[in-house]
């Protein structure tokens, strides 16, 4: 039977870049979806930009833009960066679509009808100077916990305190600066404590429709915890609304009142499917309403679990829409071991790697290999990356096709022959598909790939063994090399058709090749048949050089001093809109003072040297390999930094001695490789006194320690 799907990935901010952690998500999905309809499926994906909230509101207003200026933009640069990884949408919408706006007043108007909306007044900062109530994610101050300065109101990144913005010590607002007075109103609130919404969330995460779990094992446990025990009423009502000033949708009769952005978001996944719906005279309902036949699955990040699994099933199934089939959670990626980092270069943008003519369907593969259907962070570890694709793509796949192609074209006039039956139903069983299917329809496309490539070694094994270059020598054996040559190739033809969710436009060049209809799941059983005409074969993919992927990550650290620089124009710009004096006293702070803010900006650290050597065709620079107590996965790791010492150290003087370094000077990528920082040194500017001065700490100080 033919199953209908409508699939989703969350909808991407429409404030920043597409980077490779977002990548996860949208490859995984597309994979997904391109499995479902190559087994015969009808599957549907569609996403959107997630354009409301108060962070896009303040984007626009710096960059001088309206906010719909701002997320035209910002859409045509996702749809770009998706084309690019051959992510195909049915269609890539905006929440701040008419159709989201339907979709939104409709359901939150069967809500207030079924008695699930409370008005109710609060207390919340607001900025005087800037006129508007402030986001927790605006207001920063110092934890009440252990006094960590310049922290957010919602939660402390020294200590890991969570609290409220009323706690934090003397707060201000990100906005302006200003100090934050507590002002209260009216909100409205979803009733989420409702026993209505209670009883039908135990249900739902217990729910197992066809006989698979609507949630991962990890997912139901989580939310066991936020539903607590049966009878425990542990769930809090949801805050809806936001005042004006704020970019979104208006509450229906409810003046200055907006939709909070996480409530229009998920409905975008609906708005989204309406709109394609107008455009494809398709049936609504048919999907939405409840009791509906279409499965409805979400790919989510960990991190919203929470908007998935609880407020939103909540709101559709009390609004009385269909509820999902399935929630899809992926873990984070991290790169070599560690969070994407702006400073190491490692936040990559989809952009980057696109300009940088990476081939996008080395990242698909490398992710294809890693995610297993489970909430685990998956690690872009950046050698495994390189050596997995040059050995499993480039040396085991699409070398039987470039082992064997030359043959059927310069010997047998492009014309297929026989097939070795018992060869290839030895390695193309229906164990083998049946096994690589079902991990496909699991999500476990690192397992469904090991498959493969066991497929690959075995039919690379078979042209070992049969060795075809040395069959062509002899021509007695003509008839025999026709047939390995031609059973290899239909091995090959059949390992693309399972690979073809992961590598579409690779596999769209090997069916042209093959000179036949694109290839269906199906097809991976049966070769074609002697005598079938095949096209000249052409190079299907490089290999990944190492320079290439160090380029990126220079580019990615590179782009970051780039951006810096009009960061801090924007910061003065501000400055200047006030009043004159204002400016007048701001210019003479700048000039001959700096406020400690300033000074603390910079992260200055003991260093231990650990390494020194010369740099080979540079005749200023040592290349210092520096720890300042970082690590990765519990190991050293040091910062590079090349020194402009040459002149004044032997390198092996310099090594196990401590020193004074910037630690977060943004990477420059210079000839000889990354520097990461800046050692001190002094030296006589006028040059009367010769001579170069590295700073070193009294003795006790240890690498690691920040100086202020
Ligand atoms: N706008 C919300 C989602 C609304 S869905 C109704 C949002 N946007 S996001 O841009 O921050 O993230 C989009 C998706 O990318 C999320 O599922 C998120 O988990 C995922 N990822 C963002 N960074 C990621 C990694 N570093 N690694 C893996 N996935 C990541 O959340
Ligand atoms: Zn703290």
């Amino acid at each position: 039977m033919t199953r209908q799907l409508l699939v989703t990935s969350a909808l991407p901010y429409a404030n920043g870049a597409i980077h490779l952690g977002h990548l996860v998500e949208y490859i995984q999905t597309d994979m997904w979806v391109r499995f479902q309809n190559l087994i015969g499926n009808n599957a549907t994906y569609v996403c959107a930009d997630d354009t409301h909230g108060t962070p896009i509101m303040l984007r626009a207003e710096k960059e001088g833009i309206t906010p719909e200026a701002l997320i035209a933009r910002v859409h045509q640069e996702h749809l770009r960066d998706f084309t690019g990884f051959n992510i195909a949408f049915d269609l890539y919408h905006s929440t701040h679509s008419d159709e989201n706006r339907e979709c939104a007043e409709t359901i939150y108007l069967a809500l207030r009808d079924a008695g699930l909306i409370e008005v109710r007044e609060i207390e919340q900062y607001y900025d005087e100077e800037k006129g508007m109530f402030l986001p927790d994610r605006f207001i920063k101050g110092t934890c009440p916990k252990c006094g960590a300065e310049d922290q957010y109101g919602d939660n402390c990144e020294v200590c890991g305190a969570a609290y409220t913005p009323s706690e934090l010590k003397n707060p201000r607002s990100a906005v302006s600066g200003s100090v934050p007075v507590l002002k209260p109103s009216q909100h409205y609130f979803f009733k989420l404590s409702d026993p209505r919404c209670q009883q039908f969330l135990r249900d739902f995460t217990r729910s197992a429709p066809d006989g698979i779990p609507v949630l991962q094992h990890e997912a139901a446990n989580k939310m066991q915890e936020w539903l607590g025990e049966p009878g425990e009423n542990k769930l809090s009502d949801w805050d809806i609304s936001r005042d004006a000033p704020y970019f979104g949708f208006a509450i229906p009769d409810a003046p200055g009142k907006y939709f909070y952005v996480w409530l229009d978001a998920p409905i975008g996944y609906m708005g989204a499917f309406k709109a394609l719906a107008k455009k494809e005279g398709r049936d609504f309902d048919a999907v939405w309403k409840a009791g509906s036949k279409t499965e409805l699955v979400h790919f989510i990040g960990k991190d919203i679990l929470y908007f998935h699994a609880l407020f939103w099933p909540a709101m559709l199934h009390q609004a009385g829409f269909r509820v999902p089939t399935r929630i899809c959670a992926h873990g984070f990626l991290t790169v070599d071991g560690a969070k994407m980092s702006k400073s190491r270069g490692t936040f990559i943008t989809a952009e980057s790697y696109l300009q940088r003519k990476l081939n996008p369907e080395w990242l698909r593969y490398y992710f294809a290999s890693k995610l297993n259907g489970t909430m685990e962070d998956i690690d872009l570890n950046l050698d495994d990356f390189i050596a997995k694709v040059n050995s499993d793509l480039v040396g085991k796949y699409v070398n039987i096709a470039s082992r064997c192609a030359g043959f059927i074209k310069k010997q047998f006039e492009g014309v297929l022959g026989q097939t070795d039956r018992a060869v290839f139903d030895r390695i193309i069983t229906d164990e083998a598909l049946t096994e690589i299917t079902a991990a496909m329809e699991a999500r476990d496309s690192a397992r469904a790939m090991r498959q493969i490539m066991h497929l690959a070694d075995e039919a690379n094994l078979y042209v070992n063994d049969r060795q075809p270059w040395l069959l062509a020598k002899d021509p007695e054996q003509r008839a025999q090399l026709h047939i390995v040559a031609s059973t290899a190739l239909n091995l090959f033809r059949s390992l693309s058709v399972l690979l073809k969710p992961v590598l579409p436009a690779l596999v769209t060049q090997v069916e042209g090749f093959f000179n036949a209809a694109p290839l269906n799941w199906a097809d991976a059983r049966h070769p074609l048949p002697a005598g079938h005409g095949i096209n000249d074969y052409a190079h299907l993919m490089n290999r990944i050089e190492r320079p290439m992927v160090d380029a990126l990550i220079a580019a990615n650290a590179e782009s970051l001093q780039a951006t810096e620089v009009p960061k801090a124009e924007k910061a003065n710009d501000k400055k200047s809109e006030k009043k004159a004096a204002n400016v007048e006293a701001a210019k003479d702070q700048t000039n001959d003072h700096i406020s400690i803010n300033d000074f603390t900006k910079v992260d200055l650290r003991i260093a231990k040297i650990v390494n020194a050597e010369h740099v080979e065709g540079a005749d200023k620079l040592i290349r210092l390999q520096l720890d300042i107590g970082e690590t990765e996965n519990d190991q050293p790791t040091y910062r590079q930094v090349f020194a402009g010492i040459k002149s004044a150290y032997d390198p092996a003087q310099l090594v196990g001695r401590l020193t004074v370094m910037v630690a977060n000077l943004a990477p420059r990528k210079m000839k000889f490789g990354l520097s990461e920082g800046m050692v001190l040194a002094a030296s006589d500017a006028d040059g009367a006194t010769p001579g170069l001065y590295i700073l070193s700490p009294d003795s006790g100080a240890q690498p690691g320690m920040r100086v202020k």
